[in-house]
């Protein structure tokens, strides 16, 4: 289980001390999935010390394909990871939308992330309309069959495919159990296609309006193997909510 918070532009210095409390919360309990943490780029160094000597991760939102170069104003998936990330969120329904990212820029972040030794985060998910029309399975199979690098990485857990349905984010509005199992059993036997066994360690999470209230039965679904959390990561109180809301498997 990874559960996964994505603070998208969102947050100054002060913001980090979130990061102290949910450590604080998370101190001694054993824990029931990986924590992760996004900050905005800006905040990453100040977030890896927050989070020394907890086990809270902390990683990037979005990368460049090269290592370093003439391109003013991105980061590289090497900067992040000397920056102290350990993960890197890729194709952000946001990030597809607002700034033109292909599936093929996504699949060549994703071969950078791997590279500099980052667990990719790569998202997928269709809009209302395609939802509407029956098209949400294979909008989804499209976007992996592009967006997914083509080989697996060493270790297969460093592979997340997080589901996000347009539709769902920021809007308090979620599929139902029965939509979100439909669609990640899709997503597993697409990596089960591509990948074979590693399929079975790869992990597939929901996001999309997931609050401390519905974070239980969502986490329950067949297949959903974490969540990836917006509005509620802000605050280190409804973060540790949801973390007290894993199921037991
Ligand atoms: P919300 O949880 O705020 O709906 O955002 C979901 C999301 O986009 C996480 O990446």
């Amino acid at each position: 289980m990874l559960l996964a918070g994505n603070w998208k532009m969102h947050g100054l210095r002060g913001a980090v001390a979130e990061i102290r409390a949910l450590g604080r919360g998370l101190n001694g309990a054993p824990l029931p999935a990986d924590i992760l943490v996004c900050p905005p780029a800006t905040l990453i160094n100040e977030a890896v010390k927050a989070a020394e000597g907890t086990r809270i991760v902390i990683g990037g939102q979005n990368c460049h394909a090269e290592p370093s170069g003439a391109f003013t104003g991105e980061i590289s998936a090497e900067m992040l990871r000397d920056a102290g990330a350990n993960a890197v969120i890729l194709g952000h329904s946001e990030r597809r939308q607002f700034y033109g990212e292909t599936d093929a820029m996504v699949r060549a972040k994703a071969e950078a992330a791997s590279r500099a030794g980052l667990i990719a985060l790569i998202c997928v998910g269709e809009d209302e309309r395609q939802r509407d029309a029956g098209e949400a399975v294979s909008v989804v199979q499209k976007q992996l069959d592009g967006s997914v690098p083509a080989s697996a990485p060493a270790d297969p857990i460093d592979l997340v495919i997080a589901y996000e349905p347009v539709w769902a984010i920021g809007t308090g509005r979620t599929p139902n159990p029965e939509q979100i199992a439909e669609m990640h059993a899709a997503i597993r036997a697409w990596l089960a296609d591509r990948f074979g066994a590693a399929a079975d360690q790869m992990r597939i999470l929901y996001g999309g309006s997931v609050k401390p209230e519905n974070a239980g039965t969502i986490l329950a679904v067949t297949n959903v193997d974490g969540a990836l959390i917006g509005g509620a990561s802000l605050k280190a109180g409804d973060f540790l909510a949801i973390i007290r809301a894993v199921p037991q498997r």
